[in-house]
């Protein structure tokens, strides 16, 4: 009998362990390891990425508003050589044709965005809807379905209405919530019988970061140590107000599912047994993914974040501290708002601890107390920040498992660069980048993280935001220069599209071989590349050209 009770008391243990939502990240345990080779589970899903000011243009046409990136980029001197995204990819007119460049790697997802004032063109519901802009997303979205490729759709990828921004402050007042709530709620509406996955932001720590608080990005206010704080308060706010939304008056219709899209960078301890550098690299995690994800799993802000800026703010000599707080209702609304987790991410950094006197007024950056460290020989094929680190993606998805008791993952952006004077479409760093990222998430989904799907960033060269044209991302080449913006595949579209004919990488003898006859068929679109350029330097007027290249298929 007694025997018995000792036996149910442990088993209620155990399963008081398994139910436990955090379990501790081991940092001293990484394992680099060999290439895996096998496949993903059945029905993975393999997509590409875009957004809406990236590559739409049409920035005033049929009635659109001007977003806070419209009045950034026209300003002199925000954005590299004063371009702006006015017509970058005319997306906007192009639905048809990239549609079929998707079709042709066979994707099963597409990730883009929503432009809110196209839609809202004065930020408000009430004030106006522009039937013309839903018309554009509308045919966009039957289109994606009539190709089998399922659409997943962001609310806010960085665009807000410039009018709210004059009015309110933007993100800096508490107003945006319930705006945000309104053109959210206008989509559920309109598009959610056949949009099933939601994501409401893109990637909060930049729009905190870069456009509050270091003004890289729109609206480009620099309000150091308090602007991206307050910022990321609404945002978390919005987020779960949104989440509410539709789970009172859509999910029992609809069935879809309302995640958000983090991006971070894995933080690395310099020295694996010194205990200042793990605690500085997961301050580093905690103050970057944490910020947002453990409001959204736990209810509110990690301990850390709370302690350092706290204390930091104490020690300027003010009365509260520079984070914003939830109140006990806020917090349990907050909490368990995320149907799905997207994860962006890019790069890695090795983190060591630093500290800050706070003499001088404290930022964000100076609030963690540490510095941010490369290795020299990592290779850097494209931005100056975008380190290739593969190893470091593994770890970042494990983190996430541990801390957020192992969501729902999508990856919803992972890629690299090149430098704007390459023009070669043989993009063998692209390829191995690809396949070793790639492949570190096949190594995180055998250890037990739930990813589903993946999503390489981007599907064409876009604007990149304060970096204009300068730095390339796409799987295909876009000609800006050319009228209709043409668009070439790179070697990487072929190689894409094995990994995911393939549903992985299935055995050495045959990945070896992807490289070689990616690049083969590379050559040929390089000559007409390089033919078209040709002629538009010959032919000023630039010279009509079709506007996508038949894509070879020799799988
Ligand atoms: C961008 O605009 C600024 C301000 O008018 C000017 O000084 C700068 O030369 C411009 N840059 C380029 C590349 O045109
Ligand atoms: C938010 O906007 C309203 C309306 O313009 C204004 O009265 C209020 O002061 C703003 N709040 C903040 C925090 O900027």
């Amino acid at each position: 009998m007694a025997q018995c009770r000792l036996l149910r008391v442990c088993h209620v243990l155990v399963l008081a362990l398994c139910v436990s939502a955090t379990e501790d990240f081991d940092w001293t345990r990484n394992e680099k390891g060999s290439f895996y080779y096998g496949t993903f589970p059945t029905g993975f899903s393999w997509g590409a990425g875009s957004s809406a000011y990236q590559t739409e243009g049409a920035w005033d046409k049929d009635g659109k508003g001007m977003s806070i990136w419209d009045a950034f980029s026209h300003k002199k001197g925000k954005i590299y050589l004063n371009d702006t995204g006015d017509s970058s990819c005319d997306g906007y007119y192009t639905v048809k044709e990239d549609i079929r460049l998707m079709k042709d790697m066979k994707l099963n997802h597409y990730r883009f965005s929503i432009s809110w004032p196209r839609i809202m063109p004065k930020g408000i519901k009430s004030d106006q809807i522009n039937e013309k802009g839903i018309q554009y997303y509308d045919n966009l979205i039957s289109m994606l379905l009539e190709n089998q490729i399922t659409p997943i759709v962001t609310l806010y990828h960085w665009d807000l209405p410039q009018v709210l921004e004059e009015k309110y402050g933007g993100w800096q007042n508490s107003s945006m919530i319930n705006f945000f709530n309104d053109y959210a709620n206008l989509c559920f509406e309109r598009f959610g019988s056949r949009v099933k996955y939601w994501i409401t932001f893109n990637n909060p720590w930049s729009i905190a970061v870069e456009g509050y608080e270091t003004g890289e990005h729109a609206p480009g206010l620099k309000l150091k140590g308090t602007g991206a704080y307050k910022a990321a308060h609404n945002i978390i706010k919005a987020h779960a107000k949104v989440w509410h939304t539709y789970d009172t008056q859509w999910r029992s219709k609809q069935k879809g599912m309302v995640g958000i899209s983090l991006s971070g960078d894995w933080g690395e301890p310099v020295d694996i047994t010194n205990q200042r550098d793990i605690e500085a690299a997961d301050r580093y995690m905690q103050f970057y993914l944490g910020w947002f994800a453990t409001p959204l799993f736990n209810g509110d802000y990690p301990q850390v974040m709370k302690d350092y800026v706290g204390r930091k703010s104490a020690q300027q000599g003010l009365g509260s501290s520079r984070l914003p707080t939830f109140n006990p209702q806020e917090k349990s609304y907050i909490r368990g708002t995320c149907d799905f987790l997207g994860i962006g991410h890019f790069t890695t950094r090795y983190i060591t601890q630093k500290n800050y006197p706070s003499i001088r007024g404290n930022s964000y950056f100076t609030d963690r107390d540490l510095a941010e460290l490369v290795d020299p020989q990592w290779p850097d094929p494209g931005s100056e920040w975008l380190y290739s680190v593969p190893w470091g993606f593994r770890r970042l998805l494990n983190f996430v498992k541990s801390q957020y008791g192992n969501p729902m993952i999508y990856v919803t952006e992972n890629g690299v660069s090149e430098k704007m004077v390459c023009t070669d479409l043989c993009d063998e760093w692209r390829m191995q980048y690809f396949k070793d990222y790639i492949n570190e998430m096949l190594k995180a989904v055998n250890d037990g993280v739930n990813v589903k799907g993946y999503t390489a960033w981007s599907l064409l060269d876009k604007f990149e935001w304060d970096e204009g044209y300068s730095e390339r991302f796409g799987l295909y080449y876009v000609d800006f220069r050319s009228k209709n913006k043409p668009r070439y595949p790179k070697a990487s579209v072929q190689y894409y599209k094995r990994i995911i004919s393939s549903n992985g990488f299935p055995n050495q003898r045959e990945i070896e071989s992807w490289k070689r006859k990616a690049t083969e068929t590379c050559t040929s679109s390089n000559q007409l590349l390089a033919a078209a350029r040709r002629k538009s330097k010959e032919n000023k007027e630039h010279a009509e050209m079709p506007k996508v290249w038949p894509v070879h298929d020799e799988v």
